[in-house]
């Protein structure tokens, strides 16, 4: 079989179904957004430090940030545009990106209640387009066409460089199909089929996301937020695993990025 006869945006959709991502709701992120904020606030936070220094604002005088959460980017480099555009599907997450820049007195970004599946043709496109850690969408060539769309001069997006959320030891011992969710090499094969060459970083992570596992209550509710439920049987089997390692082995190993960055290319030369 040669390349150009896989098409990566299906593979994607494929490897979704079979690592059984739960669809997640504007809902489950507005319960997240205070403990984002919280973290991405930290100075220790090398994730966002390690992005914002790849981010080349040169010429740029406004920012499309889809996916904005609490404002983590776009609050970072506000100060050094006229015009920024927080775009997130949570009310949740807007309102504490709202919060934060009060508090911080910016008043040049506009936060827009916003799906990456939603029509954007209202939505004005701007220098630069950023979505960091957003990209895992159900419809990997859109977001990116949408992505290029946008931008004017620059786009910068992160995927997940490896690895699924929860550790592959938990999901066996759960009694589940080991299947991880899609990494970032879709979305670079989805822009070379569209005629984009895009550069790839890493960004290399200490892990942010690191459960909560002094108490089994809250081990359960982040193991829950992740698989979407469990049943009775797979709450049994997690409390067994809980019991029998201790808590640093519950901690997934570091969580790496792909920052995937591009000139923005005119639509009529996309194929
Ligand atoms: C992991 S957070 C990242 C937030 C921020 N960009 C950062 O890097 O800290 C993912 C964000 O994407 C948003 N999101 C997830 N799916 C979305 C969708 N389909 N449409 C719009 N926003 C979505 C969530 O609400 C959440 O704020």
């Amino acid at each position: 079989m040669l390349i150009d006869h896989i098409d990566f945006a299906e593979l994607y959709r494929q490897q979704m179904r079979l690592a059984q991502r739960t669809e997640k709701t504007p809902e489950h992120w507005d319960l997240r957004a205070e403990k984002m904020a919280t973290r991405s606030d930290a100075p220790e936070n090398s994730y966002l430090q390690q992005l914002l220094a790849k981010i080349d604002l040169h010429g740029a005088q406004t920012l499309f940030d889809m996916g904005c959460g609490p404002g983590t980017v776009a609050l970072e480099l506000a100060d050094k545009l006229r015009e920024v555009y927080g775009v997130d599907y949570s009310p949740g997450m807007l309102a504490v990106a709202a919060r934060r820049a009060q508090e911080r007195a910016i008043k040049n970004v506009h936060w827009v209640k916003r799906a990456w599946e939603d029509p954007w043709d209202d939505l004005p496109q701007c220098d630069i387009a950023v979505a960091s850690r957003s990209t895992l969408v159900a419809d990997i060539r859109q977001a990116m066409v949408r992505l290029n769309r946008m931008a004017r001069l620059r786009v910068y997006s992160t995927h997940m460089a490896s690895s699924s959320f929860v550790p592959p030891s938990i999901l066996r011992a759960l009694g589940r199909e080991v299947v991880e969710l899609p990494d970032y090499i879709y979305a670079l094969n989805v822009l070379y089929q569209m005629g984009i060459q895009a550069r790839v970083d890493f960004i290399r992570g200490q892990c942010e996301y690191r459960q909560d596992t002094s108490t089994f209550e809250l081990f359960e509710e982040n193991m829950r937020w992740h698989l979407g439920g469990l049943d009775d049987d797979e709450r049994q089997r997690l409390y067994r695993w809980y019991q029998r390692y201790d808590a640093s082995a519950l901690a997934p190993a570091r969580r790496d990025w792909a920052l995937i960055y591009w000139d923005s290319v005119p639509e009529e030369r996309l194929r």
